[in-house]
C-alpha cells in the first residue's frame, strides 16, 4: 500500500493512537483528517499539528457519521483510507450492574457498532478511489480475552471476526481491508481505569514505535497487523489458550476484592 499522498480519515485521531498515527502520516506527506466528540481536544491538536484537519463525530451516532461522511465527501472528496481508531475501555466487574443496564454495553457501541456503522457509509466512497483501504483497530485482546475487561475484549474479538468477513466481501473491490491490533500500548485508554497490578505489570508499547510499526505492516500489505505481544497472544490463543486466560485473568481476583471493600 503507497503510504505517501493518501487522504486519510482516522476516528478517534485527539489522543494515543490514533493523534500519533495522525503525526506520522503528516509527516509521511499524506493529508489527514481526525475526528473526536470532544471540539476542544480537537482544537488542541490543531495548535500543535497545524496541518491536520478535525471533524467532530460522535462513533456512537449513526446520524454523527452521516453527517462527518458529508462534510468529507464536500471538502476532502479524495478521501481513500478510513483509519477505525476510535474506541473506549473500562474494568467491568460482572456481578454489579449500574444504574441503566445499556452502560454495560458501552464498548459495544463505541468500539464495534462504530466500526461496522463508519465503514458501511464511508465504502461506496472508498471504492472510487485508487489505492483505497479500511484499517480496523483490533487489539492483541481480540485472541485471548482479559477478563476485567469482557465487554471490551469481547468487542475486539468481534471486530476481528468482522475483519475477516469484510476482507473476503471486498476481495473484489479494490479497497484493501487491514486488522491492527495492538499490544498494551503506551496511551491515556491504557491508563485510564487500570493499575500496573491489573496488567500485571505490563510494560506497554511506546505509541510511537507501535504507530512505526502499524505504517510498516500497511506498506507491506500485512493484512493482519500484530505487533509485540499481540503476535504472542495470537500465537498462544492457538497452541496454548487455557494458560493464556489463566495469565490474563490473574486480576480478577484483585479487581472483586477492590470491589469488596469498597
Ligand atoms: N492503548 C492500548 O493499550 C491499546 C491496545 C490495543 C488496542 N487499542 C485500541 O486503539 C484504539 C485507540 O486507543 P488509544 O489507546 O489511542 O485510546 P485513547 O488515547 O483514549 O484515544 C481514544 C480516542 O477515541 C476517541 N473516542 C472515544 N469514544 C468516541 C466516540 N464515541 N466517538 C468518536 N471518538 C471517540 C477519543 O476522543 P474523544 O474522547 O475526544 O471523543 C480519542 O480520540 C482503540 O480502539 C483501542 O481499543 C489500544
Amino acid at each position: 500500500m503507497k503510504m505517501h499522498d493518501n487522504t486519510i480519515l482516522i476516528t478517534g485521531g485527539s489522543s494515543g493512537i490514533g493523534l500519533e498515527l495522525a503525526r506520522q502520516l503528516i509527516a509521511l506527506n499524506n493529508k489527514v483528517i481526525i475526528t473526536g466528540r470532544d471540539a476542544a481536544k480537537l482544537a488542541a491538536v490543531r495548535a500543535q499539528l497545524p496541518a491536520v484537519h478535525t471533524a467532530l463525530c460522535d462513533v456512537t451516532d449513526p446520524r454523527s457519521i452521516t453527517a462527518l461522511h458529508e462534510h468529507i465527501a464536500a471538502s476532502h472528496p479524495g478521501m481513500n483510507m478510513l483509519i477505525n481508531c476510535a474506541g473506549i475501555m473500562r474494568k467491568l466487574n460482572l456481578h454489579k450492574r449500574g444504574p441503566a443496564l445499556e452502560d454495560a454495553t458501552r464498548e459495544v457501541t463505541t468500539n464495534l457498532n462504530g466500526t461496522i456503522w463508519t465503514n458501511l457509509q464511508f465504502l461506496p466512497m472508498l471504492k472510487n478511489q485508487a489505492n483505497a483501504a479500511i484499517v480496523n483497530v483490533s487489539s492483541g485482546l481480540a485472541f485471548v480475552p482479559m477478563p476485567i475487561s469482557p465487554v471490551y475484549s469481547a468487542t475486539k474479538a468481534a471486530i476481528h471476526s468482522y475483519t475477516l468477513s469484510l476482507r473476503a466481501q471486498l476481495k473484489n473491490s479494490g479497497v484493501r481491508v487491514f486488522e491492527l491490533a495492538p499490544p498494551g500500548t503506551e496511551t491515556p485508554l491504557f491508563h485510564n481505569d487500570f493499575t500496573k497490578e491489573d496488567v500485571g505489570g505490563l510494560v506497554p508499547m511506546p505509541v510511537a514505535t507501535l504507530v512505526k510499526r502499524a505504517i510498516a505492516g500497511l506498506a507491506a500489505d500485512v493484512a493482519e497487523i500484530r505487533p509485540g505481544l499481540s503476535n504472542i497472544l495470537k500465537i498462544a490463543s492457538r497452541l496454548a489458550p487455557d494458560f493464556m486466560l489463566r495469565q490474563l485473568g490473574k486480576s480478577v481476583d484483585l479487581m472483586l476484592n477492590a470491589d469488596k471493600n469498597r
